[in-house]
């Protein structure tokens, strides 16, 4: 038995943290939710009113940033310099400004050092686009995740109503959804692909039990504790 990394990846709300946070509360590992690194430097930005490209200026943030993970209630928490960010990273104007900012290749290459260097033999699951292919290509068991659409939409609807947003048209979300994809898809510096050795998991019609039970299996497949 031994402490795994596992990587979970897959298009925008098809369950990814969800699944990656389950497995890390079951197997006491470390959970690393990827996209909201991506989400704190585009908040940063955008309240630095910098412009979403390349530029000295973000150079200059991103190497004063100072970017943690905490638990706190059981919850992770993400602190970007000193300050405690958790719905500000789901606005919509991040949610618009987010895969333009991780297609930039020196935001890319600040986050992979970091989330390599949350890899401590002690137990990680990361989720995201790129974990499985290109953060950790060594992973234990890497999942691949999808669900239909419409049932991602419904999803993510009901989240941001959970986070006190209400007001997203299922309209709104499906084209925001569509886009985030083919953007993350179609970028050139590590693009959201499924890697050869992932096993795939559809969970339109599953349960968040049932999902958590199936990748469980794989963890006990591939050796893990
Ligand atoms: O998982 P999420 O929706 O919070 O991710 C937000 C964005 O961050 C997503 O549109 C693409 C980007 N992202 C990425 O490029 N690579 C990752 N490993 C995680 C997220």
């Amino acid at each position: 038995m031994k402490a795994l990394v596992i990587a979970v990846d897959g298009y925008a709300s098809c369950g990814k943290s969800t699944l990656a946070r389950d497995l890390a509360q079951t197997l006491d590992y470390r959970y690393i939710d990827s996209g909201a690194m991506y989400r704190a430097v585009t908040y940063r930005m955008l309240q630095l009113g910098l412009p979403l490209t390349e530029s000295p200026e973000l150079d200059q943030l991103l190497q004063t940033l100072d970017l943690k993970f905490i638990k706190s209630e059981g919850v992770n928490q993400l602190i970007i310099n000193g300050m405690l960010l958790g719905t500000e990273l789901r606005t919509k104007a991040v949610n618009a400004a987010v895969s333009p900012v991780s297609t930039l290749p020196s935001v890319r290459r600040a986050m992979v050092v970091l989330q390599r260097s949350y890899a401590d033999g002690t137990g990680l699951t990361m989720d995201g686009r790129d974990i499985g292919t290109y953060v950790f290509p060594q992973a234990d068991l890497k999942i691949f995740v999808t669900a239909r659409p419409e049932i991602r939409a419904i999803r993510r609807q009901a989240e941001l109503i959970a986070l006190g947003d209400s007001t997203w048209t299922l309209d709104e979300i499906l084209q925001n959804q569509a886009q985030r994809d083919r953007i993350d898809s179609n970028r050139d510096f590590a693009p959201l692909k499924r890697a050869e050795d992932a096993v795939d998991l559809d969970n339109s019609d599953l349960s968040r039990e049932e999902q958590l039970a199936w990748a469980l299996k794989w963890v006990e497949e591939r050796g893990g504790v």
